[in-house]
């Protein structure tokens, strides 16, 4: 990947209307690309509209039978995203089916190993262990099943670097911080500066209220891009 590539996708939640679009267009060029939640549930047709502003990360997480996921990547992929996201746990034959139906496209599926938001405990209550095995188990899946890369922490990012099979897989971490950001109703559970998790072997970072709701979104973008800049050449 080049130097001088952005590797932040901004996520694009709960705006809709005028503000996502005016959003977009400040954005654009001063960002990587733009990940789309909720918005996509509003208009599909969105993907399309964001796609000359930087890359698109569909994320509709699909958790389904094969048949059903194999139709929604197909439909979702028809309106070029880069990328769209399933749940690992789905297991390998899911996964598959997301693949074949992105084929012929260049979307690239991303596999989510566990929601950054469970803990310990809530994982050996829902996948019978712990995070760091269920998030290794399914990365492994997600590289059996042949899917482009995987979301997880950026805490985990380099447990996940001890294993050779799962060095090829794009790794797109949420749950960033810049270290000028202050939140004291922040929801999310482990985070990271964009700079550690780069250092960490992050491609892809998903940078969501630290920029969209700053005072000034472009500001955020570039301070947080010029962090990750500096980490590059340290
Ligand atoms: O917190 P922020 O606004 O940066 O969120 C960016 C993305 O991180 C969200 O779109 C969501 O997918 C993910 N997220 C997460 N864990 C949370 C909250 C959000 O992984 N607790």
């Amino acid at each position: 990947m080049k130097e001088d590539f952005n590797p932040i996708f901004v996520a694009m939640d709960g705006m809709a209307g005028e503000r996502i679009m005016e959003l977009r267009n400040e954005l654009a060029g001063h960002v990587g690309g733009f990940k789309l939640n909720d918005a996509l549930d509003n208009d599909p047709s969105i993907i399309k509209s964001f796609s000359e502003f930087g890359l698109v990360f569909a994320d509709p997480k699909l958790l389904d039978i094969e048949k059903t996921v194999r139709n929604r990547a197909r439909v979702i992929s028809a309106r070029k995203p880069g990328f769209i996201t399933v749940h690992a746990s789905g297991g390998i034959p899911m996964m598959k089916a997301a693949l074949e139906g992105v084929e012929g496209t260049d979307t690239k599926i991303l596999a989510v190993t566990v929601l950054t938001n469970l803990n310990d405990e809530q994982c050996v209550g829902i996948y019978g262990d712990e995070r760091d095995a269920i998030v290794t188990k399914f990365a492994g899946w997600a590289s059996e099943a042949g899917v482009h890369g995987i979301v997880c922490s950026a805490h985990e990012l380099e447990m996940l670097s001890e294993y050779d099979h799962l060095k090829d897989l794009i790794k797109v971490v949420p749950g960033i911080r810049p270290k000028w950001f202050q939140d004291a109703s922040d929801d999310q559970k482990m985070v990271m500066t964009p700079a550690e998790a780069i250092k960490l072997g992050a491609n892809y970072l998903v940078i969501g209220r630290p920029i969209t709701d700053a005072k000034n979104p472009v500001k955020a973008a570039d301070d947080t891009f010029e962090e990750i800049q500096t980490a590059r050449l340290a």
